[in-house]
C-alpha cells in the first residue's frame, strides 16, 4: 500500500506520513522538532518551502498569500500531503533530532 512520505532537508531524514497527519505530526512523530508555534495555521512559524510535492491544507484560509503559496511556500502544521501516495519534500534548516 502506498505511503505519503515527507522528505525534510537539508536534514536529509525521509518519514511516513500517516493519512490525516499534518506534516509537522508525521516530523513531530519520527522523532525531528520543527519550528512551530499555534499548529492551526495563523502564526506562521512553521512557514517553509516545499521544493516538490503537493499539499492541501486542514484549514480553508491558512496564513499564507497567494504569492507566497505560488513561490511554494508552505505551513507543515495544517499541511497534508495532497495524495496518500505523495511524496512532499520540504527546506527547513532549523529541523532538528530530538535527542534520544
Ligand atoms: S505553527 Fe503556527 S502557522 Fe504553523
Amino acid at each position: 500500500m502506498p505511503v505519503a512520505t515527507l522528505t525534510l532537508l537539508p536534514l536529509g531524514d525521509t518519514v511516513p506520513v500517516a493519512p490525516g497527519q499534518s506534516l509537522l505530526e508525521a516530523a513531530l512523530a519520527a522523532g525531528i522538532e520543527l519550528p512551530r508555534s499555534c499548529r492551526n495555521g495563523t502564526c506562521r512559524a512553521c512557514r517553509c518551502q516545499m521544493l516538490s510535492g503537493a499539499v492541501r491544507y486542514r484549514t480553508e484560509w491558512p496564513g499564507l498569500s497567494l504569492d507566497e503559496r505560488e513561490a511554494g511556500e508552505i505551513l507543515p502544521c495544517v499541511a497534508l500531503p495532497a495524495t496518500e501516495a505523495d511524496a512532499v519534500v520540504i527546506a527547513v534548516p532549523q529541523a532538528r533530532r530530538r535527542p534520544t
